[in-house]
C-alpha cells in the first residue's frame, strides 16, 4: 500500500458521450445523455445529484459493469468498451475497487479472509496474499478486528473492510456508490477521509457517487448531474498536479 499508483494530475479516465438507454414496456428511457466525463489521479472527484439521475449507472459504465448505448470510455489508457468481455473483467481485477452502500462482503468469511480471497483471485501467492491484507485492514484501523466476520461488526467497520478489500490490490481507479449513506456522521467522516488518502497518498482516481452534501468539504472537484446530464463540474482545490503535498513529493 506503500507506493503511489498514478501521477498526480494525470488523466486516470476519459469518457466521451456516454448515453445509456433502458426499455421500459415500449419505450426506451434515456438515462445517460451524451456525458463527457474525466477524473484525474490524486482526485477526489464526487458525483453529486438526486435520486435516479443516473450517478449509478454513470459509475457502471465508466468501470465496465454497463455498456453504454453509445460514446467511448478511455481508462488507464485503454478504449475500455472496445474490450472482449474477458479482458474488461480482467481491467477491472487489474484496476478498479468498488465500494458499495451495502458493503458486499462474504458473509461466511472473516475480514481477514475477504481482502486475502481477493489478492489471490490477483495472483498473489498464499502467503503474499495474507501480508498484504494484514497490512490493508491495519490501515482502516480494523487490525484488532480481522477475524470477526460481517455479522460481527459494525456497519461502519464493515465498510472499512470493504475500503481495505479494494485498496489492498492499489487500485488505479476507485469507484465508490453511496458509500457512507448506511453510516453515522462519525463513520462517515472515517469512510471518506480513507477515500481521500487513497487519492492523495496512493494517487488513485476516486470517483465517489453521494447524495451527503457533508462529504462535498473532501471533494477536490464536484460535479453535479441532474436527469442524465452534467449540470455543473466545479474544482475546490488547486488540483493534484498543481499542489504536489510532502508526502507526494518525497513518495
Ligand atoms: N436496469 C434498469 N432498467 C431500467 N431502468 C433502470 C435500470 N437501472 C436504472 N434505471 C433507471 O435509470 C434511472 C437512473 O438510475 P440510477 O443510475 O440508479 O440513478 P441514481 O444512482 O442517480 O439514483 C432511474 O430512473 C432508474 O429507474
Ligand atoms: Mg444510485
Amino acid at each position: 500500500m506503500s507506493q503511489t499508483s498514478g501521477i498526480p494530475g494525470a488523466h486516470a479516465l476519459v469518457a466521451k458521450g456516454v448515453t445509456k438507454r433502458f426499455k421500459t414496456g415500449r419505450s426506451h428511457i434515456e438515462v445517460l445523455k451524451a456525458v463527457d466525463f474525466d477524473a484525474l489521479h490524486g482526485d477526489v472527484t464526487m458525483v453529486m445529484g438526486p435520486s435516479g439521475s443516473g450517478k449509478s449507472t454513470l459509475v457502471a459504465t465508466l468501470s465496465g459493469l454497463l455498456k453504454p448505448d453509445e460514446g467511448s470510455v478511455s481508462a488507464m489508457g485503454e478504449d475500455l468498451w472496445k474490450l472482449r468481455p474477458g479482458q474488461i473483467d480482467r481491467f477491472r481485477l487489474d484496476h478498479c475497487g468498488f465500494i458499495f452502500q451495502g458493503f458486499n462482503l462474504f458473509g461466511a468469511l472473516s475480514a481477514l479472509q475477504q481482502v486475502t480471497i481477493i489478492l489471490k483471485y490477483k495472483g498473489f501467492a498464499p502467503a503474499e496474499a495474507r501480508a498484504r491484507a494484514e497490512i490493508a485492514l491495519a490501515e482502516v484501523g480494523l487490525s484488532k478486528r480481522m477475524h470477526q466476520r460481517p455479522s460481527e461488526l459494525s456497519g461502519g467497520e464493515k465498510q472499512r473492510v470493504a475500503i481495505a478489500r479494494a485498496l489492498a490490490k492499489e487500485p488505479h481507479l476507485l469507484f465508490a456508490d453511496e458509500p457512507t449513506s448506511a453510516l453515522d456522521g462519525e463513520n462517515g467522516q472515517i469512510v471518506i477521509q480513507l477515500l481521500q488518502r487513497a487519492a492523495k497518498s496512493h494517487g488513485a482516481a476516486v470517483i465517489c457517487v453521494t447524495h451527503d452534501p457533508r462529504l462535498e468539504a473532501y471533494a477536490d472537484r464536484i460535479i453535479h448531474i441532474e436527469d442524465g446530464r452534467i449540470l455543473d463540474d466545479r474544482r475546490t482545490t488547486p488540483g493534484p498536479g498543481a499542489a504536489k503535498t510532502p508526502e507526494l513529493i518525497g513518495a
